[in-house]
């Protein structure tokens, strides 16, 4: 039978679970100038909230969230988690770590002898109790979760032998030998967690598997199939967004039935406004006549014109979209101002506060 097929075991017991929400997020400008990635609002709440409501569902209570960037909204927002169930604590980096610095940083706040380790910007639904009995099966001291993709191309591949061991960690390729690639969730024995060099950056995929392997360590791979995103860039963060409130993407944290949009309280939208493809508006926005917003992100208070076409697009808080104004694959920044009948399309960005005049074109640039 394999890990896909095999019933998820109980509710996790004896796990901690390590969050890395510390990262800069530049590919998301102007989006994270604001707030860090993993507090971006996706389908109505921080992206953070789903991925948090998952460990919880899994059973895992004790939650270490590792923060450099923007480090005191994480706190200000979660609190001490009770609110979701969790028990929540906080390290702070002063200089940014890297994954496997910011994983040993924490070492000293855990208390379970299996830690589950979380990338902040993935939205999955792979199994977490399977992940973990994958590693406890096999006595592992690291199992990586590896997602088939169909174009892995773009991403470095992890092949595994028969029994399921991780035989390399290899760079980007034309011809990738696998279509497996690591998916930025890990099970890792806590022993090993206090072996990585303390106090310095360090990189999981750059030298800590890599060394952790030729060192004959047990590296294990889960491999399975399931939803997979990594919300790093505009384009996968409208669709992680889209998805999570079409229910394509599974979420216990939904503000709502999954269908064609979320609209949250304190909106207006206009009766013959669209609202399709899995949008979200956010509370306090306005949606004029006649507008149509496919597939967008609008983050609160954003307001769209009469007639204005928002299609794949995250349009920043209080910014205000023109009448008739159209908008394909672009990033509005907060309290930006788009005039009346502009045309932004294929991945134009506008930073905060910027006004663009009516009729105004961009294509693929900043302004
Ligand atoms: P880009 O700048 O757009 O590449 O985004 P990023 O800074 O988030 O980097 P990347 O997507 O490679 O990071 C993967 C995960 O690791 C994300 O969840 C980051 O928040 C986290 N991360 C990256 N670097 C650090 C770090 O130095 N410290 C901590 N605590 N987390 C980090």
């Amino acid at each position: 039978m394999s890990a896909t097929q095999r019933p998820s075991p109980e509710p996790l017991r004896g796990v901690d679970a390590v969050v890395l929400v510390g990262g800069k997020g530049t590919r998301l400008r102007p989006l994270t100038l604001s707030a860090p990635k993993p507090m971006l609002p996706t389908a109505g709440v921080p992206f953070l909230t789903h991925l948090l409501s998952r460990i919880r569902a899994a059973g895992i209570t004790h939650v270490v969230l590792g923060t450099s960037y923007k480090a005191s909204v994480f706190e200000e927002h979660f609190g001490d988690g009770a609110a979701l169930g969790l028990d929540l604590e906080y390290v702070v980096e002063s200089e940014p770590l890297d994954t496997a610095g910011a994983i040993r940083n924490v070492a000293d706040r855990l208390r379970a002898d299996d830690v589950m380790v979380f990338n902040g910007d993935i939205l999955s639904g792979v199994d977490l109790p399977a992940v973990v009995g994958t590693h406890r099966e096999v006595n592992a001291d690291v199992t990586l979760h590896l997602v088939k993709v169909t174009d892995p191309r773009r991403f470095g591949c992890v092949p595994t032998d028969a029994e399921g061991r991780v035989t390399a960690f290899l760079e980007k390729t034309e011809n990738p030998p696998t279509d497996q690639i690591n998916a930025g969730c890990y099970v890792f024995r806590r022993e090993v967690i206090e072996e990585i060099p303390a106090g310095r950056p360090v990189s999981v995929e750059r030298e800590t598997f890599p060394g952790l392997l030729a060192a004959g360590a047990r590296l294990q791979g889960h491999v399975d199939a399931s939803y997979w995103l990594d919300l790093g860039t505009p384009a996968a963060f409208v669709q992680g967004s889209a998805d999570l409130v079409r229910g394509i993407a599974p979420s216990a944290a939904l503000p709502g039935e999954p269908g064609g949009a979320i609209v949250l309280d304190g909106a207006l939208v206009r009766d013959d406004a669209a609202l399709v493809g899995g949008s979200t508006v956010g509370a306090g926005c306005m949606v004029g006549s006649g507008a149509r917003i496919d597939g967008s992100v609008l983050f609160d208070g954003a307001v769209v014109g009469a007639g204005a076409v928002v299609e794949r697009c995250v349009v920043g808080a209080n910014a205000r979209i023109g009448d008739g104004a159209v908008l394909r694959d672009v990033v509005i920044g907060d309290d930006a101002v788009i005039g009346a009948r502009c045309e932004l399309l294929d991945g134009a960005r506008v930073w905060p506060g910027v006004s663009l005049p009516d009729g105004a074109v961009r294509f693929s640039t900043d302004a």
